[in-house]
């Protein structure tokens, strides 16, 4: 029954891995192995998009809140791929030269700014970056406030992964010229953007709006992100993409006793997780990918007239180039119409924040 149902789908996979993405194509390396950065690695489907990665020539960064988590996904993945290079914070296990000596990693918890900086300049510091994988993220979370004051599903979803991909900027353009390839960033969006909706009261604490909403909201700016990424940096060797990876069972549903029971009856013709994952590392290692482009698993697809909004593209950029700033030097927040006036921040190295 399973596998009646799953053919169609295996076969949509096959079909349109042939037209698309494929995992098949490892880029290009040139001295070192590429280094790749996957976001909340240690569960679903960032884990399963490592294991795709480890097999191929590039340097995994799991970076997770629980390391300890991430380093039980370390040791599983080497005992299938013990060539693999891949590091966390308490297992280091590194074949190439890549890691600089005496470096220590941390620690990734995008609920906390002041986390995602020490990642940036302490994890990482001056490596040449060549994709980030954004997955991390929450669904109908109950409403709060983190400790830089914002909710929680904004900032783990869309506002930490737009200050660490600004922090990295100048890791990825150093990559791109390295590898001669531009780097990527890969933003693992949803179906779920779809009921999503662009108001920038809801970037400021709006309590109108609930978690389930907050999350397609969420899932709508991360296809927003991609298209001004491309914007601002698509010539300057960054290729951005978001990826609807399809409906998986995952610890997503953490928040949810319905979802979960719904997602258990649901699993025989859900997306298989390691599916997902490796539609994440085709994101990642594909060949035919355009920056600014959305993906349904490994097709291109139009997302939604809202994610085609290049005003509100616009204005979420600079929205939260506002909310990522250190909150003593947060500049004060203009109106939605002013936001809608204001030109485009010229800045585009992340050194504003
Ligand atoms: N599963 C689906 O049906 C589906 C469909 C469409 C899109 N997606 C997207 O796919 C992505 C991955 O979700 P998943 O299904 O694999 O769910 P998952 O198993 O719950 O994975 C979510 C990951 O995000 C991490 N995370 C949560 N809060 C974090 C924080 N504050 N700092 C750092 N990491 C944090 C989690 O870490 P902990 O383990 O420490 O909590 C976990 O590693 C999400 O962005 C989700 O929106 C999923």
């Amino acid at each position: 029954m399973r596998l009646v149902l799953c053919l169609p789908l295996a076969l949509l996979l096959a079909r349109t891995a042939c037209e698309g993405l494929s995992t098949s194509a490892v880029p290009k390396v040139l001295g070192n192995l590429p280094i790749c950065i996957v976001t909340g690695a240690n569960s679903g489907l960032g884990r399963e998009c490592v294991k795709t990665l480890a097999a191929t020539k590039t340097h995994v960064i799991l970076a997770c809140r629980d390391v300890k988590a991430g380093a039980a996904v370390v040791e599983e993945i080497l005992e299938v791929h013990p060539g693999a290079s891949l590091e966390c914070q308490i297992t280091q296990h590194v074949n190439t030269n890549c890691c600089a000596p005496g470096r220590s990693p941390q620690k990734l918890d995008l609920a906390d700014f002041a986390s995602v900086r020490t990642f940036a300049e302490q994890a990482i510091g001056d490596r040449p970056v060549s994709s980030i994988v954004h997955n991390a993220g929450v669904m109908g979370a109950p409403r709060q406030l983190t400790k830089d004051g914002h909710d929680l599903t904004i900032q783990v979803n869309h506002l930490a992964p737009f200050l660490l991909t600004n922090l990295l900027l100048p890791n990825m353009k150093a990559a791109a010229k390295e590898l001669g390839r531009s780097s990527r960033v890969v933003v693992v969006s949803s179906g779920t953007h779809r009921w999503g909706s662009f108001e920038p009261d809801h970037l400021y604490n709006d309590k109108t709006c609930g978690p389930w909403q907050m999350y397609a909201n969420t899932k709508l700016y991360n296809i927003l992100f991609v298209s001004e990424l491309h914007r601002r940096q698509g010539t300057l060797g960054i290729t951005a993409v978001a990826v609807r990876p399809g409906l998986c069972r995952t610890a997503i549903t953490r928040h949810s006793k319905l979802l979960r029971v719904l997602y258990a009856l649901l699993s025989p013709i859900l997306t298989p997780v390691d599916q997902a994952g490796q539609s994440l590392a085709a994101a990642v290692l594909g060949p035919n990918v355009e920056g600014g482009t959305y993906w349904n698993k490994l097709l291109e697809v139009t997302p939604s007239p809202d994610a085609r909004d290049t005003a509100a593209q616009r204005a979420l950029w600079e929205a939260s180039l506002r909310l990522c700033a250190p909150k003593d030097t947060r500049p004060p927040r203009l109106t939605p119409a002013a936001q809608l006036r204001r030109p485009a921040t010229t800045s585009t190295d992340g050194s504003y924040l």
